[in-house]
């Protein structure tokens, strides 16, 4: 029994250790997160629903990491203090039953954190389903939740893209907050970028709204935050950020029509199945089952963050989309090399 016993301390202490390791592991993390903002962090909030929620963790994790410190300290206290003696006499110390103030305490305190960690998650909670009010020329844009990609489209710029979303950065005296609104055509999704706002379920047959308001120009990572079938993790998204005036350039030169003439690439790409699932402005590729191509090249990835979008990959994918992204829906199209290398080049010169 003693040697178990003492098997258990040893454990505890060893767990403590552990626990405290990862904590400072945290911690330096947290640190190390400022310098690199492409990178998926909790830490490094840049939209003001996201400061709220990044507060409030603090918030809870200093309370937690308090009880841990006191509980982990006097059982460490407990252990050393009362440990079994060679010079023991075999005295159990004196026991204390039914001391109604320390039943009061340890009843007290815990609903006083609780109660605290309620109403203060109820006032986070709201702020961050509160937008600020949307001045005229706000940015609206619709997130349509795909298995598994992301579309974006601007209702009223009249654009569409998938898996990079483009905003304007916001000022304190000049803001400029963009309204989402989340919709799913397949099943449900969570729409989540840690740097801007908290998740937000995508349902499909039910809108969900949300806001993100970036303070700071830059390109922040997202992913989809519910389960969604096979390919789930590789459900990514990047929001970049620019200025006002980088943002207009942008819709811009979105707006511009893809290139013309009858070139042997843009002649595979519209007689192969392609265009059943895929749109190109100016062409017949009308599809909506897939992301839309119009300006793929304006793009950093592919496949919903996947691969980088360089020729190799690009090539890769046109000939099997599922040896990058097992389970992915669109089909590896059985084409021979010269159409794979023609149907690439073309999709090269969709700027
Ligand atoms: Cu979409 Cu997980």
């Amino acid at each position: 029994m003693v040697s178990d016993k003492r098997g258990g301390d040893v454990l505890t202490r060893a767990a403590a250790a552990l626990i405290a390791a990862a904590c400072i592991a945290l911690v330096a993390c947290a640190a190390d997160a400022k310098p690199q903002p492409v990178i998926t962090s909790i830490f490094d909030p840049a939209s003001p629903p996201a400061e709220e929620i990044f507060t409030l963790s603090m918030l809870v994790l200093g309370i937690c990491a308090a009880i841990f410190v006191i509980v982990a300290g006097l059982t460490i206290y407990a252990i050393i203090a009362f440990r079994r003696r060679a010079d023991d006499d075999g005295i159990e110390p004196p026991q204390v039953y039914g001391s109604n103030p320390i039943e009061l305490a340890w009843t007290m305190v815990p609903l006083l954190i609780v109660s605290v960690l309620f109403l203060v998650t109820t006032r986070t909670l709201l702020a961050v389903q509160k937008p600020p009010p949307f001045p005229p020329g706000t940015v609206n844009v619709t997130v349509i939740g795909h298995q598994w990609w992301w579309e974006f489209r601007y209702p009223d710029l009249g654009l569409v893209t998938a898996n990079e979303l483009h905003v304007p950065v916001s000022d304190p005296t000049d803001r400029r907050p963009t309204s989402l609104r989340l919709e799913s055509v397949d099943v449900v999704h969570s729409f989540w970028i840690p740097q801007l706002n908290g998740k937000t379920d995508v349902i499909p047959n039910h809108v969900n709204t949300m806001w993100i308001e970036p303070m700071r120009t830059g390109t922040f990572l997202g992913q989809c935050a519910e389960y969604c079938g096979t390919q789930h993790a590789h459900m990514l998204l990047r929001v970049v950020v620019h200025s006002p005036s980088e943002f207009e350039q942008w819709v811009a030169e979105q707006r511009q029509a893809g290139p013309g003439g009858a070139t042997p690439g843009r002649q595979a790409f519209q007689s192969a199945a392609c265009i059943n699932c895929h749109r190109v402005g100016g062409t017949v590729a009308d599809g909506v089952f897939g992301p839309d191509l119009t300006h793929l090249m304006s793009r950093a990835t592919i496949g919903a963050g996947v691969a980088p979008n360089t020729p190799e990959t690009l090539r890769a994918w046109v000939t099997n989309p599922d040896q990058l992204k097992p389970g992915v829906l669109m089909p590896a199209m059985q084409l021979d090399d010269q159409t794979v290398d023609q149907i690439v080049a073309y999709l090269a010169t969709l700027k």
